[in-house]
């Protein structure tokens, strides 16, 4: 039997059903009705509200500067479109750091103006009661651990992290400590392949993997890298799966053309 084959609506729980029957979790970005719609048909488990938005939709170098009403505006586009899978929504840098209260509130806004059904938190100790807080209020909570770039201007770069013991320790200890405190799923972000395999055998709830090998329970991407619609960003661990950028500059300059040549419309074009 197949939990997620046998779901009408991914949730939560059949998201840690998943793991616990060995089947792999698939999860893909979306920012945008029309991309959600496709990637829900297409028949993912879950859609990431990312804040990678701030990069990909926003042009902004980092995701620090996306804004919680900006997040929360991508996330009512996504929820319209999703019709089976999970919808998890990103809460965005300054907006649950520090004040356990805000980090509650900020979910609850999520929560009830977009519709989505869980909310994703970078960090481990450092935010723990950020997370008991918002899973008080029955907010389901995803993690992330490894390179989370929120915090881009302390790890001053996008390499691998937890190469080092001390580093690999920290990250053991708030993986175990995610899964205790109730968080259903922990994304790792560029770590080794080895520690993430350890790791997620020693977890209960799964881990979804973006750069951390293939034994993490899940995989995750953002839908416009594996798309090839962004071109400038190649990372080892980023499969493309289409060349679409390439396509669309084509299709564009090809109407640019016609349009000079006024060769679009065509009498059967027109009424
Ligand atoms: O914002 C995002 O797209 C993410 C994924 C890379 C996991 O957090």
């Amino acid at each position: 039997m197949s939990v997620h084959k046998d779901a009408k609506r991914i949730t939560t729980q059949v998201v840690y059903e998943m793991k616990q029957n060995g089947e792999k979790i698939s999860m893909l970005t979306a920012y945008d009705y029309t991309m959600a719609k496709i990637v829900d048909q297409a028949g993912i488990d879950i859609i990431l509200v990312g804040d990678s938005a701030s990069n990909v939709m926003a042009g902004h170098e980092t995701t620090l500067p996306i804004t919680l009403n900006q997040m929360i505006y991508h996330a009512q586009a996504v929820v319209r479109a999703a019709k089976r899978a999970l919808v998890v929504v990103d809460l965005p840098f300054g907006t649950y750091q520090g004040n356990s209260k805000e980090a509650l509130n900020s979910a609850i806004r999520i929560m009830k103006e977009s519709g989505a059904h869980a909310v994703k938190l970078e960090g481990g100790r450092e935010i723990r009661e950020s997370i008991e807080r918002i899973l008080s209020a029955g907010i389901p909570v995803m993690g992330h651990l490894g390179l989370t770039p929120q915090s881009i201007y302390k790890f001053g770069t996008y390499t691998v992290r937890a190469k080092e013991e001390v580093e690999a320790q920290v990250l053991r200890e708030d993986a175990k400590m995610l899964s205790d405190i109730g968080c259903f799923s922990v994304v790792f972000e560029k770590i080794p392949a080895q520690l993430a395999a350890e790791v997620t055998s020693s977890m209960d709830c799964p881990t979804i993997g973006i750069g951390a090998g293939a034994d993490c329970n899940g995989q995750v991407l953002v839908l416009h890298d594996m798309l090839g619609i962004t071109q400038e960003f190649s990372p080892r661990f980023l499969r493309r799966y289409s060349n679409l950028g390439e396509q669309m500059l084509g299709a564009i300059k090809n109407y640019v053309q016609d349009v000079r040549a006024s060769d679009f419309p065509s009498k059967d074009e027109q009424y």
